[in-house]
């Protein structure tokens, strides 16, 4: 079915501006193209690229290798667990105290929470918490997939640990606690996962990037083969080692030490996934804002619009208008914060009122801005369902 402008037109006609929805159509083929590109190795969902819980229990049904979640703070974790989900792994460090403690009572009501750490201090403040809770809390290591080349640090700045050396003391300090477990291990090839390296008219930046890219793997996988080689000396029973994300997924799943991948932003497939030379989704997720007046013939501004992802600033981190094709923001203004003006001069017939469709440039952050996902299927409206702003959530 071809989805042009009229087609989404149609469908959300009458409706009120602005509003958020997703193309389950197109939902299932990120799916399908994610279950392949996995290869059969294990998929957990990335909450933080979703953030809606009927969406999340959507994906986990619908294809058995994908099993767990990755959230992304302790409370969201709490409250997930609390709609029924199950195995979570908290993708970042906890350090409030609080925050620990509501893991430690959720723990203690039977959820399986894992706490992520990559220092003897995170150890520390989780064991002082588990230990007044009386749990044993599951923790997992992670550790830095960044590559350093010669004035260039490829990568992100987050897990201090790279060595068999920084690691092992990390290690001992767990098993040695009565309060506290390993559970996994993780490792996030950022520089591979969320680099894009196919940008419109950026073609020596794009193969610098394809090139660090290619010269990183080697050290990645080895590093990953090494600290899990390390682990498995005093935990032979790891349960999982997890890396990746969804523009790495066809190089992580080579690696065998990795027994699962982390992956959120392909089910949406927004606007900055474009810019990959390995793979395409489909653009499931997106927004419309209404034309509310036309201050010049191929000038139509909108209400609203300004939804700006996080990052580096710049214009790709603006949203990209979709539909109708060949919309487009106007430099001087970009996406505002009441008024967005989009210039057009295409074959489509626009008036007062007509929605113009755009695509966040990332994933889940689209879901901060809207209480409700309209759900499209087959040309018409077959569900609204709550994103975490119209659960009354707000977790980052
Ligand atoms: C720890 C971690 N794993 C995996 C991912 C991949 O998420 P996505 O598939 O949405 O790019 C991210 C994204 O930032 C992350 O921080």
């Amino acid at each position: 079915m071809l989805r042009d402008y009229q087609y989404y037109r149609e469908i959300f006609r009458g409706r009120p501006l602005p509003f958020a929805y997703v193309d389950l159509d197109l939902l299932e083929e990120n799916i399908r193209l994610t279950r392949e590109r996995a290869g059969g190795t294990r998929v957990r969902i990335a909450s933080k690229s979703l953030r809606s819980v009927a969406i999340i229990k959507r994906i986990l049904a619908a294809e058995p290798t994908f099993q767990g979640i990755m959230a992304f703070t302790a409370r969201e974790a709490v409250y997930l667990a609390r709609q029924g989900l199950d195995d979570l792994l908290i993708g970042y460090p906890t350090w409030h105290a609080e925050d620990i403690a509501a893991v430690a009572r959720a723990t203690a009501d039977g959820a399986h929470i894992t706490l992520m750490i990559d220092s003897q201090a995170h150890v520390e403040q989780i064991e002082s918490v588990a230990r007044r809770y009386g749990v044993r809390l599951p923790l997992c290591l992670d550790i830095d997939m960044a590559v350093d080349f010669p004035g260039l640090h490829f990568g992100v700045w987050r897990s201090p640990l790279r060595t068999a050396e920084q690691v092992r003391p990390v290690i001992e300090r767990i098993m040695s606690s009565p309060h506290v477990w390993l559970d996994g291990l993780m490792g996030y090839e950022a520089q591979i996962a969320g680099v894009g390296d196919r940008y419109p008219g950026q073609a020596l930046k794009n193969a610098l990037v394809t090139w660090l890219k290619r010269r990183s793997l080697g050290e990645i996988a080895a590093r990953r083969a090494a600290l899990v080689a390390l682990i498995k000396e005093y935990a032979p029973q790891v349960r999982f080692v997890n890396g990746g994300g969804t523009g790495s997924v066809h190089t992580t799943r080579l690696e065998t030490s990795v027994t699962e991948i982390t992956v959120g932003s392909a089910f949406y497939g927004p606007a900055l996934f474009d810019h990959y030379r390995d793979f395409r989704y489909q653009p499931a997720a997106g927004f419309a804002i209404e034309i509310v007046r036309r201050p010049h013939p191929q000038i139509y501004t909108c209400l609203g619009g300004g939804y700006v992802a996080s990052g580096a600033a710049g214009p790709d981190k603006l949203p990209q208008p979709y539909l109708p094709q060949g919309a487009q923001l106007i430099t001087t203004e970009g996406a505002g914060e009441v008024q967005t003006p989009i210039r057009y001069s295409g074959p489509v017939a626009l008036s007062l009122g007509d929605p113009i469709f755009l695509r966040h440039a990332k994933a889940g952050e689209l879901c901060e801005r809207f209480t409700h996902l309209l759900l499209v299927s087959k040309g018409t409206i077959v569900d609204e369902v709550t994103t975490y702003r119209g659960d009354g959530q707000c977790f980052l």
